[in-house]
C-alpha cells in the first residue's frame, strides 16, 4: 500500500491490523527472492489497509529487505542476541540486525522448546530491541498438557508477566506507555501450530480479551497493543478469526510460504 494511504489509516485506526508471516527455517536464497517480491507485488496490486511483516532467516534479511522496501512491508528476524559485540560464536546481535530489518520476534515457542532459550533472555531481548529503536513481536502460548489442565489463562499471565513486571518490563512498559504500535504480542497455542488445528473463534476470542486484560496491569496504554493469533491460520479459516474483536492480525506460519495464500490472509484483516 502507499505509504500515503497507510498513514491515512494509521491516523484513524489506533490499531492497524497487522499481518505477520514467519518463514522459519525455510527458503533458498532464490526462493526467499522471488517470494519476497512476489508479496510486493501483491501487496501493491491490493489495497491493504494492513501493515505486514515477514520473519525470515538471517541470511537473506539484507537481500529481503531491499526487495520489499519500496512497499514499507516491514523486514524482522527470527532471534536475536541481546549483548554487544564479542567473543558468541554464531551468534547475531540487536545491534548487526538493525542494519538490516526493523523487527525481532520474541518468545516463539520453537525457540522455547527446540533451544530451551527462557524468559531471561526473552526479556533481555526485548529491552536491547526497544532500546534499539526496534519493533518487537513476543509470542506467548499454552501446550498441549497445559490445555488439557485447564491452565491455559494461568500460563498466559505468567508469560506475560515474565516480560512485563518488575525491573526488567521497565524499559518495555514504559515503550509501551510511548509508543504502543512498537509491541505486537501474539497468541500461539502451541498444539495449534503446524498441526492444522487451528483453535475455535470461541476460544481465541477469550483468550485474546484475557490477554487484553492482563496487559492492562502493567499499561495504561494496553487498549493500544496489537494483538495476533498463530496456529494453523489459512485462507480456509481466516474469515471467522479476523472479525474477533480485540485481535488485530495474525502470526502465520505454513501459509505464509505461499505469497498468494499469505496476501489472502492479509486481506481478510484489511479495515
Ligand atoms: P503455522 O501457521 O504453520 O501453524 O505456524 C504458526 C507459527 O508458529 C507462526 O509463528
Amino acid at each position: 500500500m502507499p505509504a500515503n494511504l497507510l498513514n491515512m489509516v494509521r491516523d484513524m485506526h489506533s490499531r492497524i491490523p497487522i499481518i505477520s508471516g514467519n518463514w522459519k527455517m525455510n527458503t533458498s536464497r532464490e526462493e526467499a527472492r522471488n517470494l519476497s517480491s512476489t508479496i510486493a507485488r501483491l501487496s501493491s496490486e491490493t489495497n491493504l489497509t494492513a501493515e505486514i511483516v515477514l520473519f525470515i532467516p538471517y541470511v537473506w534479511l539484507s537481500e529481503v529487505s531491499e526487495i520489499v522496501a519500496s512497499q514499507e512491508i516491514i523486514v524482522g528476524a527470527q532471534d536475536s542476541y541481546p549483548g554487544p559485540n564479542g567473543a558468541y560464536t554464531g551468534a547475531v546481535n540487536t545491534e548487526m540486525l538493525t542494519e538490516v530489518c526493523s523487527m525481532v520476534l520474541v518468545g516463539h515457542s520453537e525457540r522455547r522448546t527446540v533451544f530451551g532459550d527462557t524468559a531471561t533472555k526473552f526479556s533481555a531481548q526485548i529491552t536491547d530491541a526497544l532500546t534499539k529503536e526496534m519493533l518487537v513481536t513476543y509470542c506467548i502460548g499454552e501446550n498441549e498438557s497445559e490445555a488439557a489442565d485447564g491452565e491455559t489463562n494461568r500460563v498466559l499471565g505468567r508469560q506475560i508477566a515474565e516480560v512485563f513486571a518488575g525491573a526488567d518490563g521497565e524499559s518495555l512498559r514504559n515503550s509501551v506507555h510511548d509508543d504502543p504500535r512498537r509491541f505486537v504480542l501474539a497468541y500461539e497455542p502451541v498444539w495449534a501450530i503446524g498441526t492444522g488445528r487451528v483453535a475455535s473463534v470461541g476460544e481465541i476470542s477469550d483468550r485474546i480479551e484475557f490477554i487484553r486484560g492482563e496487559l492492562g496491569k502493567y499499561s495504561d496504554r494496553a487498549d493500544e497493543i496489537r494483538l495476533q493469533y498463530g496456529g494453523s491460520v489459512s485462507p480456509d479459516n481466516v474469515a471467522g478469526i479476523s472479525e474477533i474483536s480485540h485481535l488485530d492480525g495474525a502470526l502465520v506460519g505454513g501459509a505464509s510460504l505461499n505469497a498468494g495464500d499469505f496476501i489472502d490472509i492479509c486481506g481478510a484483516f484489511t479495515v
